[in-house]
């Protein structure tokens, strides 16, 4: 039954160690050649005009930030999220969340006026590339690979989230064969309680400052995400959203992204969702679907 699984459960991880390898200056390029009205600036930078205004969109590994630039992301982050997280049942957890952001992992892409001498920070976006769990009833799950051992929970992937890729080193050439149209991963077998793993750019957060929103930088973050994970080789993008944040929800709605089989509310069900107290989504973008779309 698993006679492909290790072959695809290699593919995801060395898709994801390799996107990890890429430098910044490399995922600003791809989002500049989707020339989507952006502008070169320097290597990692580039210019994006929002409402007449120009703003540079720098990218980051957290590991390359200064301490002024974390105090800055802090801030906006707090200034944007500390009441709702403060009503979820995560509650806010500064400790919790400052590791999390500034993980060596993350990237940020971080967004500042480029026409004015005013230096605050106008908005910010933060992701990783990682393997993320991929329902079988998904539309990419004959991409996805089997993980290499099953938990009986099926929570293996979201701790598959907290780890760095791995996997690539002992596993020769052969994990970077894309075994995507091979027959065998057409109709494979997969039974309801399999758990499949799929690379992904995980979006951690997308923030704006509340005297820039809603002139389009939100949407342009997401946008250059989108533009990068897609060209580092990634399925698509996944995301956490409390449901009290119908702004976002709406946001992400008008960007396209639905909610995933793997959310709560699909899995459960939104009445039994609401009973065990989950209070987000996890909502996506397939890229690879985008792609077949702007191919034909
Ligand atoms: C949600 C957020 C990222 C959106 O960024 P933004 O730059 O303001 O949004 P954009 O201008 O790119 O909006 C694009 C579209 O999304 C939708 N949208 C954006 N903000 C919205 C809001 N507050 N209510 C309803 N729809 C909204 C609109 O359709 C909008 O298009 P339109 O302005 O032409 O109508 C921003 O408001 C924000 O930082 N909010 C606080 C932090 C947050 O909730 N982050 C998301 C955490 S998961």
């Amino acid at each position: 039954m698993h006679r492909h699984g290790r072959c695809r459960h290699a593919r995801a991880r060395c898709a994801v160690k390799e996107a990890c390898k890429k430098t910044c200056e490399e995922l600003a390029q791809s989002a500049l050649d989707k020339a989507r009205g952006q502008r070169a600036s320097s290597g990692s930078s580039f210019i994006i005009d929002a409402q007449s205004l120009s703003y540079r969109f720098t990218l980051s590994h957290a590991s390359n930030l200064a301490s002024d630039a974390r105090q800055a992301i802090f801030k906006l982050l707090t200034a944007n999220m500390q009441p709702l997280y403060g009503a979820s049942s995560a509650g806010w957890d500064p400790i919790g969340k400052e590791q999390e952001l500034f993980d060596d992992a993350s990237r940020f892409i971080l967004v500042h006026r480029a026409d004015s001498s005013f230096d605050d920070l106008a908005a910010f976006l933060m992701f990783r590339f990682d393997v993320e769990e991929c329902s079988v009833n998904d539309e990419l799950a004959r991409f996805a690979s089997i993980p290499p051992t099953q938990s009986p929970d099926g929570g293996q992937a979201r701790q598959a989230r907290q780890r760095p890729p791995d996997g690539c080193a002992d596993e020769g050439d052969k994990c970077f064969r894309d075994n995507s149209d091979d027959e065998s991963n057409k109709g494979i077998d997969m039974d309801a309680d399999e758990d499949l793993e799929i690379e992904v750019a995980y979006l951690y957060e997308v923030q704006v400052s509340a005297r820039h929103q809603r002139i389009g930088l939100g949407a342009k973050l997401v946008q250059a995400l989108e533009d990068m994970a897609g060209e580092a080789g990634m399925a698509k993008v996944v995301l956490t959203v409390f449901l009290a944040n119908k702004d976002a929800v709406s946001f992400y709605k008008r960007l396209k992204y639905k909610i995933d089989q793997i959310s709560p509310s699909i899995v459960l069900g939104p009445k039994e969702a609401k009973q065990q107290g989950f209070d987000y989504h996890i909502m996506s973008k397939s890229l690879r679907m985008s792609l077949f779309v702007a191919k034909s």
